[in-house]
């Protein structure tokens, strides 16, 4: 029995993922910083609820102490993530980039999963199996960003990519400061969801894809790595 956590399950990809790994046989908490959002997300997915800020450390803590208390954790999806927008749903640039935007698209983005991931630390380690996915991009990746001419390359954004850039470098350090986990990046694609206000052009099932494959790697699988449903990506 795998026991799921996804943060930012009520809705997009975390909550796709969800309904694929209930379906694989998964026990799935869907985490929610709302309590109705999520209350409606989990009766629809038959999926337990948890409510879990990831800017919030008293939210988290607690969070971790009734997974603790329920049986303890296999699996961690750290899936919530915010992207910065202007008001008329334009990318901010360097221009209009400011520190306090770079601070809370990181306070979600890095130091949520930092924070959740360090709170579900002592679970995991009690798991047979503990596994890690941590929701990248394509835009985190340094080479992808320089090669000009493609989509990547034109994408104007600061604050979203080099936070997704700092999720490959978390996940890196933590998959080899804990071997026995299989700590992994992935990058959905461009996916029609709120994030993106429904501007992404694949589905949410095609975009959970490699979120569903890389939450179910077995111990000899990949770690430390950082795919999309293709395989792997440069850095
Ligand atoms: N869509 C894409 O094209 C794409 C591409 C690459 C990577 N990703 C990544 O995939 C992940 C999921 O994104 P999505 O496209 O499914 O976006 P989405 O539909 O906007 O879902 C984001 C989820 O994160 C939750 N969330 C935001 N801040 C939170 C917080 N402080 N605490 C807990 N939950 C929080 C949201 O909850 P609320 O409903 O309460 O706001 C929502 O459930 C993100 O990490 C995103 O960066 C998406």
């Amino acid at each position: 029995m795998t026991t799921t956590l996804i943060t930012g399950a009520n809705k997009g990809l975390g909550f796709e993922t969800a309904r694929r790994l209930i379906a694989a046989g998964h026990t799935v908490y869907v985490g929610s910083r709302d309590a109705e959002r999520g209350r409606r997300a989990a009766e629809q997915l038959g999926a337990r609820l948890v409510l879990l800020d990831v800017t919030d450390d008293a939210s988290v803590a607690a969070a971790a102490k009734t997974v603790e208390a329920e049986g303890g954790l296999d699996v961690l999806i750290n899936n919530a993530g915010i992207e910065e927008r202007a008001p008329d749903g334009a990318v901010i640039g360097p221009a209009g980039v400011t520190a306090d935007l770079m601070r809370q698209v990181f306070e979600t983005n890095v130091f949520g999963v930092v924070r959740v991931t360090n709170a579900f630390l002592p679970l995991l380690q009690r798991s047979a199996a503990p596994v890690v996915v941590n929701l990248s991009s394509g835009l985190a990746s340094l080479a992808r960003v320089t090669a000009a001419g493609t989509p990547t390359y034109a994408y104007p954004g600061v604050a979203y990519p080099a936070s997704k850039t700092a999720v490959n470098m978390i996940t890196v350090q933590y998959a080899k400061a804990f071997p026995n986990m299989r700590i992994n990046a992935v990058e959905p694609g461009f996916t029609a969801t709120d994030l993106n206000r429904r501007t992404g052009t694949q589905t949410v099932e095609e975009g959970a894809e490699i979120i569903v494959r890389m939450a179910q790697v077995g111990p000899d699988g990949p770690t430390g790595g950082y795919f999309d449903a293709e395989g792997t990506l440069p850095w």
